[in-house]
C-alpha cells in the first residue's frame, strides 16, 4: 500500500483523485473511483444546477467531491451552497482566484482543493489556506497553462514546504506517473484523460475510442474550441485537445475565426460524432491509453505498477 499525507487526509486506500472533468466526470464515474479506493470528484465545470443534482444522486451515497471552473462559479455563486448542502467529501476549484470559495469550504468544514498552473498561483492558494494544491502541468488534457510538470511540481513543493498536501496532474496515466510524481514531491496524483477513457465516464464510446487511437503528438494546446463555442475564457488559458480538421484550419487564425460567425455556427451545429469538426478533449497521456477500462481496473493497475517500481527503487543504488 502507498501511504501519503493525501491518503491520510481523506482516509482513502490509494493516492489517486479523479479530475473534475466538465460533464465527463459524472456521479457514476466519481462513485466508481471512490469505491476503488481513490477519491472521485464530479465535474461541475461551468455550473448547471439540475445536472449537479442528478450527479450527486447518481453517486448513490458514495463519498465524492465536486469541482468547478472558478471564474464560471463566481458568476453562479448559489451553486456553491447547493453543493455544500450535499456535504461533498471535498471541493476543487481551478482557473481563477478561489480565495472566497476556500473560505466558504472552511466555514462548512469541507476540505478545499485548488488546481494551479504556476508557482505564483500556488502562493495564492497557500495564502488562502487551501487544504490541497493540485499542480497541473501543460501536458494535461483540457484547460491549463504552459509550464511542464517536471519543473513546476518540485518548484511548488519548495515554495509550499513539506507539510502542504500537493497532488500532481497532467500526463499521468499509469504507475510510472504515480511513482515519478511522488519522487518529484507530490503526495498523490489526479488523472483526467486516463479516466475519460473509463467505462463509467459520461460520453460517447466513439469519442473514447478516439482517445485510445490517438497519439500524444496529435494533441495541441489551442483556443480554437473556446472561440468556436463562444466560451469567455481568460486569455492566458488554452485547452489541450486532439487535433482535427477544424483546429488545423483555425489554430493559427484565431482572429479570423472570431470574425467568422458562419464557421462558429457550423461548429456548434455539427453532428456529435463529426470528429473532423467537434473537439475531443485529451492530453499527451493518450500515448499510454490502449483500452477503455473500468475505473477500478485503472486504479488497481496504476497502484500495482507504482508499488513494484517503488519497491525495486533500491536497485538503483549500489
Ligand atoms: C475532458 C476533460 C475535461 C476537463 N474539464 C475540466 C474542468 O471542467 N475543470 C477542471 O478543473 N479541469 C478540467 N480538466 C483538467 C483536469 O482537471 C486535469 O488537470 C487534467 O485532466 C490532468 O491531466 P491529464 O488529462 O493528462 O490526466 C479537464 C480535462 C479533460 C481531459
Amino acid at each position: 500500500m502507498i501511504r501519503t499525507k493525501l491518503t491520510t487526509k481523506f482516509g482513502i486506500d490509494h493516492p489517486i483523485l479523479l479530475a473534475p472533468m466538465d460533464k465527463v466526470s459524472g456521479g457514476t464515474l466519481a462513485a466508481a473511483v471512490t469505491a476503488a479506493g481513490g477519491l472521485g470528484l464530479i465535474g461541475g465545470g461551468y455550473g448547471d444546477a439540475e445536472w449537479l443534482e442528478e450527479q450527486f444522486s447518481a453517486a448513490n451515497n458514495q463519498p465524492v467531491g465536486v469541482g468547478f471552473i472558478t471564474w464560471a462559479l463566481a458568476e453562479k455563486p448559489h451553486l456553491m451552497d447547493l453543493c455544500l448542502e450535499r456535504k461533498p467529501r471535498a471541493m476543487i476549484f481551478a482557473f481563477g482566484d478561489a480565495t472566497e470559495f476556500v473560505m466558504k469550504c472552511r466555514d462548512a468544514g469541507v476540505p478545499s482543493i485548488w488546481q494551479v498552473h504556476r508557482v505564483e498561483q500556488a502562493r495564492q492558494a497557500l495564502s488562502a489556506g487551501t487544504d490541497v494544491i493540485v499542480v497541473q502541468g501543460q501536458e494535461a488534457g483540457g484547460h491549463g497553462m504552459d509550464r511542464g510538470l517536471a519543473t513546476l511540481l518540485p518548484a511548488v513543493r519548495d515554495a509550499a514546504g513539506p507539510d502542504q498536501i500537493i497532488v500532481a496532474a497532467g500526463g499521468i496515466g499509469d504507475g510510472r506517473g504515480l511513482a515519478g510524481s511522488l519522487m518529484l514531491g507530490a503526495d498523490g496524483i489526479m488523472m483526467g484523460t486516463r479516466f475519460w477513457a473509463a467505462t463509467e465516464a459520461n460520453g460517447l464510446n466513439s469519442a473514447k475510442a478516439r482517445l485510445v487511437e490517438a497519439k500524444g503528438d496529435d494533441t495541441l494546446r489551442t483556443k480554437v474550441f473556446d472561440v468556436a463555442r463562444g466560451l469567455d475564457w481568460p486569455w492566458h488559458f488554452s485547452g489541450r485537445v486532439l487535433q482535427n480538421d477544424y483546429s488545423r484550419r483555425w489554430h493559427g487564425d484565431i482572429d479570423a475565426l472570431k470574425a467568422n460567425e458562419s464557421e462558429r455556427t457550423r461548429y456548434n451545429e455539427a453532428e456529435a460524432e463529426d470528429y473532423a469538426t467537434r473537439v475531443v478533449i485529451g492530453g499527451e497521456v493518450v500515448d499510454l491509453i490502449h483500452a477503455i477500462k473500468p475505473a477500478g481496473e485503472i486504479i488497481s493497475d496504476t497502484v500495482a505498477q507504482a508499488e513494484e517500481l517503488l519497491s525495486n527503487a533500491q536497485n538503483y543504488l549500489t
